[in-house]
């Protein structure tokens, strides 16, 4: 794991931007594997910015998102779906068509799960897989006690990922209790991982991912076993993170 340290969010977004700049040019049908949350907004904007000023495209790039909330259609706005495209694609030159999310309103949502996951393989798998963390080290929506083995399936949401994201809601009842999730396998099945971390209430969570061994409860530490990790931290969620020197 390479961890680069930057001062705070902005700086984070701007070198993760870069990062996956340098890595659709270098190769223009890229498959990215892409994430949601408050973490990656800020990239997403400055990816946007480049779009614009510098015309780097995405008309050949695929993406495969990282999970979906159960019983969403994609024009619900709380759906994640719809956050990818507020968020990105309605605002650089992606077709839409290459964009995948699992689908949270399918009516066989084990269908579902197998077809996303093999969809990601027919495609040849995923080669930079963005990610953020949760503040419990859950990756994707892959709580605490998930098997490593894991492919894409359906999760249970916990308690505290509820809370921590009833903020995008109305109220805490509307969020879903559900999602389609990536699973552990078909994340590190990826390339090339980046995980990007920013704050204070991640700081716990990156001594955790530091300083513990590769267990399922917690589900970031499996990139430990990961050959190719690029982790992107600001100095509030590194607070006193030894680390490791490579
Ligand atoms: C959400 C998403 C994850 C995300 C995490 C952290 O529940 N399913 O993919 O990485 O929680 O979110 P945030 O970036 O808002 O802290």
């Amino acid at each position: 794991m390479n961890i680069i340290e930057v001062k705070d969010y902005q700086e984070m977004s701007e070198r993760a931007a870069k990062y996956i700049m340098g890595k659709v040019t270098a190769n223009p049908s890229i498959t990215l594997g892409l994430a949601t949350g408050s973490t990656p907004v800020g990239t997403y904007k400055n990816l946007i910015r480049d779009h614009q000023e510098n015309g780097t495209s995405y008309r050949d790039v695929t993406t495969f998102n990282l999970d979906e909330y159960v019983g969403l259609s994609g024009d619900d706005p709380n759906s994640y779906q719809y956050f990818m495209n507020e968020q990105l694609f309605n605002h650089i030159d992606i077709n839409k068509a290459n964009t995948h999310i699992p689908r949270g309103d399918a009516s066989n949502l084990q269908e579902e799960c197998m077809r996303y996951e093999e969809l990601i393989a027919q495609n040849g798998g995923i080669e930079l897989q963005v990610l953020g963390i949760g503040s419990n080290g859950h990756i994707g929506f892959n709580e605490p006690g998930t098997s490593f083995q894991s492919k894409t399936h359906i999760v249970q949401l916990t308690d505290s990922t509820i809370h921590a994201n009833a903020r995008f809601f109305d109220r805490v009842e509307d969020v879903p209790t559900k999602a389609v999730s990536m699973g552990i396998s078909t994340i590190m099945k990826s390339k090339e991982i980046l995980l990007l971390v920013s704050g204070e209430n991640k700081n716990e969570a990156m001594h955790k991912l530091v300083g513990s061994e590769e267990n399922e409860n917690f589900p970031a530490s499996v990139l430990k076993n990961h050959p190719s990790v690029t982790i992107i931290a600001d100095q509030p969620a590194l607070q006193g993170v030894k680390i490791p020197q490579l």
